[in-house]
């Protein structure tokens, strides 16, 4: 990172806003000198991004928030039974924390919530708008990176469950989703709980509406990372000089979200120059689908079980309950 770039992030960022300014120069940096240019889609989620992800979850081409939200009252009206005592939900990358409200209102055993997010002020806001909407249930929300092991608040022996909505499982590679499942397990200890939205797979057609939608929202979701980018990190992206680019790939079981340069440019990162050939992509986003049967093999893998596993009746999305094991 120039000395000019490090100074203005010095200037207008508090110290942990700076840390994680370097690492996504970093990860830009790395990701875009890769003969398949790729970037993490944790880089999305600025507030213009969560914004756009936000009106997707309203769009009538994306199925997978409205159909997990509709099978959660159901799930909790089980899972007072399935728990079976008092317990504490740990929601990772808790976001907005629309989810957890109808398991909040439906579960009376639900004493304490703890949603971790590296968002720290996002967070701590949400937070504090939930609590005045469920006064008795006791909130801790933790800042810290979900995909690691994350030190918990004091939990007075409650039984643990993690919570883990919207097939965010899904934007990790199979690989990346088995760690993130054996991290959990050791932060919430043995014979915890988790609850977890999975997308199932279905026909290519759905899925290219719901990442190809009418509006047009899921290709300025993608593009604002460009944005980002330049308001971050010194970057000259011409936006329009990219197109969003979405298609089912079977072989990997993933809907891939590209950036396609329309012509051949270069583009400036800070003091680096990034060249582009007319087509080359940046790989920006893989969502893995998964049939019934190849998640529980992953969750073998990771050391948790299926305890339960709740299907919508149209098959399009599926909630699973594993037990570490
Ligand atoms: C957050 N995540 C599960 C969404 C998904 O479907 O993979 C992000 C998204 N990308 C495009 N549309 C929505």
């Amino acid at each position: 990172m120039s000395l000019a770039l490090a100074d203005k992030v010095l200037q207008t960022s508090t110290p942990s806003d700076c840390v994680q300014t370097i690492q996504f120069f970093n990860d830009v940096l790395e990701g875009l000198n890769k003969p398949q240019k790729a970037l993490s889609p944790k880089y999305f989620y600025d507030d213009a991004g969560s914004h756009y992800f936000d009106e997707i979850c309203k769009l009538k081409e994306y199925y997978p928030y409205r159909t997990e939200l509709s099978l959660l009252p159901q799930i909790a009206s089980e899972l007072e039974g399935l728990l079976g005592s008092p317990c504490a939900v740990i929601e990772f990358g808790a976001g907005a924390l629309a989810k957890i409200s109808p398991l909040l209102n439906n579960v009376s055993a639900i004493k304490h919530f703890v949603p971790i997010d590296i968002s720290g002020d996002y967070l701590r806001a949400s937070t504090a708008l939930l609590k005045e909407r469920f006064p008795s249930v006791e909130m801790t929300p933790v800042e810290a990176d979900f995909t690691q092991p994350v030190a918990l608040p004091a939990l007075n022996g409650l039984q643990k469950m993690g919570f883990f909505p919207g097939s965010t499982i899904g934007n990790f590679t199979p690989d990346a989703a088995i760690k993130f499942l054996r991290n959990a397990a050791e932060t919430l200890g043995n014979n915890a709980f988790m609850l977890i939205g999975v997308d199932t797979k279905k026909s290519p057609n759905i899925l290219h509406k719901a990442y190809n939608d009418s509006l047009g929202v899921t290709g300025d979701f993608n593009k604002n990372v460009l944005t980002r980018m330049n308001c971050e990190l010194n970057a000259d992206f011409d936006v329009n000089c990219f197109d969003h680019y979405a298609f089912y790939n079977p072989s990997e079981g993933c809907v891939e979200m590209h950036l396609v340069s329309q012509c051949a440019q270069q583009v400036n990162l800070d003091a680096h120059t990034i060249h582009f050939r007319a087509g080359e992509s940046i790989h920006t986003e893989s969502s893995y689908k998964y049939a019934p049967e190849q998640f529980t093999r992953l969750v073998h893998e990771a050391g948790w079980v299926v305890n339960k596993q709740w299907l919508a009746p149209d098959e399009m999305f599926s909630v699973f309950l594993l037990r570490a094991q």
